[in-house]
């Protein structure tokens, strides 16, 4: 029997770890996804869905270290309905207060024909016997039929009651495919509350994708409906066109009790751009400027007419606040004569925990900054850490770059890479002066790598502000994606490609691409 008391609650349930990770081009290495997971439950998000176990070792370790680490939020992990992947699940998620598994079959017709090769009575039964096994594990097991929006209406509802009655407490209807629209995912959420008699001994999630940009009007629709658990992700991240955006099902909520019945969620508001931010950093994936919510126009009054009325009166064009989401438009921190405590401690606030010696590193860096940008903001300070953060063994640092460039010039770069305790120095011409940076750095390391995306960005307002270069670069069959940031545009992409080099080479896949070269030492 469902125990849950406040049926008034939304559960929210974060998939960035998981659903997140997949979109194509976001890569978190282990540490990252630590940082993330202590902060989704900053956040206050009620399940952190931390991984998919048995996808490879280092999944495994990340559900294992968050499980063990990070306190308050079930912790969840992903398993297939075989036993391999139930026992290993079960394993990466024991050390949690409130393990979770979460374990999937596909339903629909064309996934049964095509992917499975499997009758609608083979299918259930290897439903019900892998959650009867996942039981023997842990009491907290959640069910989803995959591809349940293009699941015969019929059989969803066989399914689901015949999983509930082998012991799932959660229900999650998928729309794997981003196919529904929400009337249709509203009424199929309404259909499933009438037609399965157990329905109100197990919580119904969703979990929607935004392939036709309907992600989160779908889940809203599903809340309508009865639906009390929302899979989601932060900045609307995931497989293909992504997942439905935690921020803004959170705040749509928030925004228009009227229309949902006065439910509320868990999640502590002032944290959204926060965690935005950082999900973005971590992952390498930007947020559209006029993305809901999170994107940095999402709060920007441009016509006149609006700023006249917002000056009037905020109600005029404003229904949300930036204050409600963690926005402080007073957010100057620090200067140059801004001490290593100060810098730490603000380090703090921001939720970023370094070691004591990437602190140190850390703050040269931001002196350096200090001293060519009059403004140091908190996104000046999290972009420092952060670089800090993700670069799990620095193999190559870029020691000395000198970029000649202009309008009849030949774009020439001269690099020196430090590599342990020697430096390396050549140098390249180019179709530009990007062009000839990475050129060079792909003869000192010997490897090379093609620019699959390359985009530029101004991390905060003014002339002086830090551009962050954020690059997916291919090296053979390995893609890799890092972003680097520097008031200096040629610095901070010599850097993200460094960064890239050094990802690729921590993931053990580099060996068979690196060519002999001559290197020519300097002392
Ligand atoms: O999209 C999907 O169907 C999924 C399932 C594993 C829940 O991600
Ligand atoms: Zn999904």
């Amino acid at each position: 029997m469902n125990t849950r008391k406040n049926k008034n609650r939304i559960i929210i349930f974060d998939t960035t770890l998981r659903d997140g990770e997949q979109s194509p081009g976001a890569s978190l290495n282990h540490r990252e996804k630590l940082e993330i997971a202590q902060q989704l439950a900053r956040l206050g998000v009620d399940v952190i869905e931390a991984g998919f176990p048995i996808a490879s070792p280092g999944d495994f370790e990340a559900v294992h270290a968050v499980a063990e680490t990070v306190k308050g939020p079930i912790i969840a992990g992903l398993a297939r309905c075989t036993e391999a992947d139930i026992a290993r699940c079960a394993e990466a998620v024991a050390p949690a207060k409130r393990p979770r598994i979460h374990t999937f079959l596909a339903t629909s017709a064309i996934h049964r024909k095509y992917k499975l090769r499997k009758a609608r009575s083979e299918i259930l039964k290897q439903a019900v016997a892998s959650i009867k096994y996942a039981k023997k594990f842990c009491k907290d097991v959640q069910f989803s039929p995959e591809d349940a929006s293009r699941t015969e209406p019929d059989f969803l509802a066989e399914i689901v009651k015949a999983a509930i009655d082998a012991g799932a407490t959660t229900i999650n209807i998928p729309d794997t495919v981003g196919y529904a629209i929400p009337s249709e995912f509203g009424t199929l959420i309404a259909t499933l509350f009438e037609r399965v008699s157990n329905i109100g001994d197990a919580i119904i999630n969703v979990h929607c994708h935004n392939d036709l940009g309907l992600a989160v009007a779908n889940s809203l629709a599903a809340i309508q409906n009865g639906a009390r658990g929302v899979e989601c992700t932060i900045n609307g991240l995931g497989e293909r066109a992504g997942n439905a955006a935690l921020e803004e099902i959170v705040m749509a909520i928030r925004t228009r009790p009227d229309l949902f019945g006065g439910v509320t969620t868990n999640i502590q508001t002032k944290q959204i751009s926060k965690t935005s931010k950082m999900v973005s950093r971590l992952t390498g994936m930007p947020v559209q400027r006029n993305k809901a919510i999170v994107g940095a126009n999402a709060f920007a009054h441009e016509a006149g007419v609006h700023q006249d009325g917002l000056l009037k009166e905020r109600s005029t064009y404003e229904i949300m606040r930036p204050e409600d989401i963690g926005i402080d438009s007073a957010e100057l921190v620090l200067g140059k004569h801004s001490g290593r405590h100060a810098f730490a401690h603000q380090l703090t606030k921001l939720g970023i925990s370094l070691k004591t010696d990437e602190i140190e590193h850390a703050y040269q860096r931001f002196i350096k900054l200090a001293d060519k940008k009059k403004h140091v903001y908190d996104d000046d300070l999290m972009l420092i850490a952060k670089e800090e953060m993700s670069e799990p063994s620095h193999v190559y640092l870029l020691h000395y770059l000198h970029v000649s460039t202009g309008t009849n010039a030949v774009p020439t770069a001269t690099v020196k890479i430090k590599k342990n305790k020697e430096v390396i120095q050549d140098a390249a011409c180019g179709d530009g002066p990007v062009d000839a940076a990475l050129k060079t750095i792909d003869r000192i390391t010997g490897i090379e790598g093609r620019l699959l995306d390359y985009s530029l960005q101004a991390v905060t307002i003014g002339k002086d502000a830090m551009g962050e270069v954020s690059m997916r670069v291919a090296f053979g069959k390995e893609i890799v994606s890092a972003k680097a940031a520097s008031t200096d545009i040629i610095e901070a992409s010599a850097r993200a490609y460094l960064s890239c080099v050094n990802r690729l080479m921590s993931s053990k896949k580099f060996t068979n691409l690196r060519k002999p070269v001559k290197k020519k030492k300097v002392k």
